[in-house]
Formats: C-alpha cells, structure tokens, sequence
C-alpha cells in the first residue's frame, strides 16, 4: 500500500511546485502554456497536496465563492497513480476543510469523464452539461452536513 500523506501546502516554493504538478495533468495534455493552471483566486485559497515519497503526486484547491458556499477545482492525480483511491481522499479532505470553515455546500466543475468519480463522494449532477477549455462539464453539488 502506498504512503501518501495530504496536508495543505507549507510554503511558496512548495506552492510553485504544486503549480506545476497542476499544469502537468490538466493544462499540458490540451497543449496548454505554463501559467494557464492558475487564476486570480489562488491567494486565501485551501491548497491541499498529496505527498509520496517527497514529490507531490495529487493536488486539489478550495475557496470560498460566495457565503457559505466553497467551490472546489484543479483537482489532479499524476496519471501513473490514478484509480488508487487518492483522488477521494484528496476531496474527503476538503470535504472535512469546507466543514470546518462553516460552509453549507460546495459546488465543482466536473469534467464529464469524472462525474461519476464525485458522485461516489456524494455530489450530484446540476444543470446542464457545457464545454469549458474544449471540454464538456457539468457543474455538481454536495450538500455538507452540519
Ligand atoms: C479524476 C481524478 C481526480 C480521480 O482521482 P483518482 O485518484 O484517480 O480517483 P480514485 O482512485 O479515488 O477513484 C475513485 C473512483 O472513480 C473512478 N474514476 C477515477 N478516475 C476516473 C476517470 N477518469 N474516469 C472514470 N472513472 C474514474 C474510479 O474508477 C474509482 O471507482 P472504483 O473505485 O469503482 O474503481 C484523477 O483521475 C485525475 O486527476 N484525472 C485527470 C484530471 C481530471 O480529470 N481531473 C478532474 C477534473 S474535474
């Protein structure tokens, strides 16, 4: 069983790394530049990484969109440690995070191919389906319990 620890990033330098892990999985494969994986929220931001063996291997960020409402995104798990259960523990993670901060629901784009990836988790599907970056979405939902 792999050793996988997921905290919140500790430093600047680790931040960049995590950047660049982020562009590696969801920008690089749609021919992306450096500097496309990340947006004008990141500051305040809840940036957790998974860590095996000192690289960081998976990443997610949540924030608070709108009161009471926290939106998860850039959630990436290196390919080669995919299907592991990582990805979930990532977002169980935020799940707990967004608890903490008192927030009521929180709301994802999902990429069409991992819908049923967050509904295992527990979100389900809102409206309509769209194309963001060339590539069909679907925003979802979790309601957090108290
Ligand atoms: C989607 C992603 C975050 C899931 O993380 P992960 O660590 O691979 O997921 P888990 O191992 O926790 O998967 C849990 C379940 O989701 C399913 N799943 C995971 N990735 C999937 C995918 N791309 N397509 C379909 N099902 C998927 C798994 O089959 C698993 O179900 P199972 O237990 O019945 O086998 C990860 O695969 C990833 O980074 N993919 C590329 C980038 C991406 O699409 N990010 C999401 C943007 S919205």
């Amino acid at each position: 069983m792999l050793q996988i620890d997921i905290r919140e990033v500790n430093n600047q330098q680790e931040l960049e790394k995590m950047f660049h892990q982020r562009w590696l999985v969801l920008r690089s494969p749609l021919g992306m530049e450096k500097g496309s994986e990340r947006d004008n929220h990141e500051d305040g931001a809840v940036h957790l990484v998974g860590i095996c063996d000192r690289q960081i291997i998976a990443s997610a960020r949540l924030r608070e969109s709108s009161p009471g409402v926290g939106n998860i995104s850039y959630v990436a798990v290196l390919p080669e440690f995919q299907n592991q259960g990582i990805g979930t523990k990532l977002i169980e993670n935020l799940i707990v995070k967004a608890q903490q901060k008192n927030l009521k629901s929180v709301r994802l784009m999902s990429r069409i191919n991992a819908i049923k990836f967050y509904q295992k988790i527990g979100f389900s599907e809102q409206d309509n389906p769209f194309e963001f970056l060339g590539i069909p979405h679907i925003f979802m939902q979790l309601e957090i319990p108290a």
